[in-house]
């Protein structure tokens, strides 16, 4: 089987590849990687200078289009209008922090609010996905005393020294931390015969029964509803429930981190859990939030807040800002407007029915699936179910080449995945199948 792949390292640009680029892009990754240093980290073997972004598309700086296939951040759309309207007026009439009343904030809140069941009805808002982790951890700990965390052996959940450590996908020399276990994916690809709910469900106990064995109380199981890092698992609906009433007789929490899969990307409902039937404890949110403006969110249950709050103090100088709950608003009333969960359901559909057709006749794609406008296609050795990664690689330069920008997922960096804004067309979702097609019949 080939190597496990960190996110990060997946198309990432190699500077052994600066030779044969134009001046101008060398000069300017040159400046990137004496000011950035090592954490510099660029995609695609010719790395893109971007300039401006609109709707679907991105341009660069030769005038180039780009159809954005992989963008879940300008998830409306890009510069969506509304948005940058709503944000440059209460930009320019008051930006503060939550310490001062202002309605907007209060109307986001109870709008966001509603579109949870009743017991979910305290938020708290922050900046990034990182950040709302971070809380919901603490959070956890503090209302079940318990600090071992159970998650999937590819998780990405953000970037703070504690989020790091329940994110398997970033470690790269580190090895899982004693409060730590790691489950499988619920893969139902490699295991179509199983009851992939089922032996989720199992692997989770056997990993509270581990942390129990080695003296770690069991805190809770953090999740992305729709597995994004592991490799995009969304079938069968309701394969949640039982790892979830797992989690609860243990006296755990249930984590669900919205950050990919939440408002609306999954054409089912408004977050990815919904689809599973299961109801979280806490739900952390984030990049789409905004459609680019940086704000994130945790919702919870009044008492786990209080519990937390009793002992420590938290305070976030710019969640919930009156700019940043303006674009949150702006959000909310386009997903409305504009139908965009109906059009990520429909158009998801007709993407994935094109790509099981292109599947039939390019038997390098071992696998299609996923929810609405999420959708993973998984490569794989042919006649098997072994991991291609070089053969995505492959692919989503040449997608690029041809003006299409996509990335991928999975523990080996096999899995395409397709996840464009939520506004795609189905002239767009053509366009992407054409030429998905055209570079697969040149390989
Ligand atoms: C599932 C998931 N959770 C959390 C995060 C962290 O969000 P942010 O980069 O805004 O801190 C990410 C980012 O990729 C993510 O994919």
């Amino acid at each position: 089987m080939a190597n496990t792949k960190q996110i990060l390292a997946i198309n990432r640009f190699d500077a052994r590849h600066a030779k044969g680029l134009d001046a101008g892009l060398q000069s300017l990754i040159a400046r990137r990687e004496a000011t950035f240093g090592a954490s510099s980290v660029l995609v695609y073997q010719r790395p893109i200078r971007m300039v401006r972004a609109e709707g679907v598309w991105m341009f660069d700086a030769d005038g180039r289009r780009y159809l954005d296939v992989y963008n879940n951040v300008a998830s409306i759309g890009h510069c969506h209008p509304r948005v940058v309207e709503a944000i440059a007026k209460q930009a320019a009439t008051l930006n503060t922090n939550t310490r001062y009343l202002y309605d907007n904030i209060h109307d986001y809140a109870e709008r966001l609010l509603k579109t949870f069941t009743s017991g979910l009805s305290n938020i708290v808002f922050t900046c990034t996905g990182s950040e709302s982790n971070d809380f919901a951890l603490r959070l956890t700990k503090s209302f079940t005393g318990g600090t071992g965390f159970i998650v999937t052996e590819t998780a990405y959940h953000g970037n703070t020294e504690a989020v790091t450590e329940v994110s398997p996908s970033s470690y790269k020399t580190r090895t899982v931390p004693p409060h730590v276990r790691t489950v499988p994916p619920p893969d139902a690809y490699r295991h179509p015969t199983n009851d992939v709910g089922a032996r989720f469900a199992e692997d989770v106990a056997k990993a509270i029964s581990d942390l129990a064995r080695n003296g770690v109380k069991f805190g809770g199981l953090l999740l992305d509803s729709i597995f994004s890092s592991d490799g995009i698992y969304a079938d069968p609906p309701g394969f949640l429930r039982e790892a979830v009433d797992v989690v609860h007789e243990a006296g755990g929490l249930f984590i669900s981190d919205e950050v990919q899969p939440g408002f609306g990307r999954t054409g089912a409902a408004m977050w990815g859990f919904e689809r599973h039937g299961v109801e979280p404890d806490i739900v952390t949110m984030g990049k789409p939030m905004g459609d680019g403006f940086p704000i994130g969110g945790v919702v919870t249950r009044p008492e786990i807040l209080e519990s937390f709050c009793e002992t420590t103090g938290y305070f976030n100088t710019f969640g919930g800002n009156p700019v940043a709950a303006a674009a949150g608003l702006a959000v909310l009333d386009v997903i409305e407007d504009e139908g965009l969960i109906e059009n990520a359901s429909r158009i998801g559909g007709y993407m994935r029915a094109g790509l099981q057709e292109i599947a039939g006749r390019h038997p390098s794609i071992g696998d299609v699936r996923g929810a609405g406008l999420f959708i993973g296609i998984e490569f794989s050795l042919p006649g098997t179910t072994d991991p291609d990664p070089a053969t995505t690689g492959h692919v989503i330069n040449e997608l690029k080449e041809r003006g299409v920008l996509i990335s991928a997922a999975g523990a080996y960096g096999n899995v395409l995945k397709v996840r464009p804004p939520l506004c795609f067309s189905r002239d767009n979702a053509d366009l992407f199948l054409e030429t998905l097609d055209a570079v697969l019949s040149q390989r």
